[in-house]
């Protein structure tokens, strides 16, 4: 009897070290997002993916969820945070609620004249000090993604501040673009993206800003009778993943997520303006809604009426930090 248990015991050991060794379970990532992932940012997120698996040959399996599949804009952050997701990419706009204030900064109505200005803040040491800001609250900051400039719309042409009187305005969760509303006589809710679409369908608001990106793929133009070209503002992203996840990385698998970052952020900033203009192209091409074009005079109304912001704001995002931004950026568009 003892002579078989030892049998049964060796062939066991025998059978174990013959099969061939089952491969590791590879490091799951989930990458959450809001947006449809025809658009910046979930391009982006394909081509992490895309390139994380290959760099770590299978060690790491990258899944996306776009369009608010697992979560919505303030949810997201809360389960990066918890661990039930390990990537995102939230817009600037959106840290707020969960106490990082500085990213608004990036809200500020015509500050950016274009993209080269927004990489000097974000490639230079101002974006640096920022992505630092995400560690106390339990994410490590990776990188800054494009979406593009953002422009009004409403079933009303938006040219001057008296044309936003009285309207609703749905925004993301900045107390920057509250005051930037506010500013315009408007009336400001926050709302999450996924149902902005609905909300301007059913009139519980009047209009929205946002890229022309978001705006087909949501196809927020069907229910917006005017767009207005303001390119008053910029949507971008962090990308942020949780820390304790990143920090308890392989040492081996670290360094290939990093350059799988660096290479997919080259390429989602490289291509950000031109799937915008597509965007516009295409929805343009629907003919569903008219597109407005402000004169000088009154882009230059627009300007003079949100500049008391700067100063204003100064007590939300502090004061160093926007005359810091401002002059890196060339002084205000
Ligand atoms: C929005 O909420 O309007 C955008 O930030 C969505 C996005 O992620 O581009």
């Amino acid at each position: 009897m003892r002579l078989w248990i030892v049998a049964a015991a060796a062939a066991a050991v025998v059978a174990a070290s013959a099969a061939p060794a089952a491969a590791a379970d590879p490091i799951v990532i989930k990458f959450s997002h809001v947006v449809a992932p025809d658009t910046p940012k979930g391009k982006g997120a394909e081509k992490f993916k895309e390139l994380a698996e290959k760099y770590t040959a299978g060690k790491v399996k990258v899944e996306v969820y776009p369009n608010s599949t697992l979560y919505k804009d303030k949810e997201e952050l809360e389960a990066l945070q918890l661990g039930a997701v390990q990537m995102l990419a939230p817009s600037n706009s959106k840290f707020g609620p969960i106490g990082i204030k500085d990213f608004e900064v990036f809200d500020l109505p015509f500050l950016l004249p274009n993209l080269d200005a927004l990489r000097k803040v974000t490639e230079g040491p101002i974006g640096k000090r920022m992505l630092k800001l995400m560690d106390a609250k339990g994410m490590v900051g990776l990188a800054y993604w494009d979406n593009g400039f953002k422009q009004m719309s409403a079933n009303k042409p938006l040219k001057t501040p008296a044309d936003y009187k009285g309207l609703k305005f749905r925004i993301q969760s900045s107390k920057v673009l509250e005051a930037q509303f506010r500013m315009l006589g408007a009336v400001p809710q926050v709302m999450a993206f996924s149902e902005v679409y609905q909300a301007l369908q059913t009139g519980v608001v009047d209009g929205q800003e946002n890229t022309w990106s978001n705006i087909y793929t949501q196809k927020m133009h069907e229910v917006q009778k005017f767009i207005t070209e303001t390119n008053h503002g910029y949507i971008g992203y962090v990308v942020v993943v949780n820390k304790k996840f990143w920090d308890g990385l392989p040492a081996d698998v670290r360094p290939q997520l990093e350059k799988a970052m660096a290479e997919s952020t080259q390429f989602a900033n490289s291509q950000s303006a031109k799937e915008n203009d597509e965007a516009k192209a295409e929805i343009i091409k629907t003919g569903k809604t008219t597109i407005v074009t402000p004169t000088a005079a009154e882009n230059a109304e627009m300007r003079k009426t949100m500049a008391p912001l700067y100063e204003e704001m100064g007590k939300r995002v502090g004061k160093e930090l926007i005359d810091e931004v401002v002059k890196t950026v060339g002084g205000q568009s």
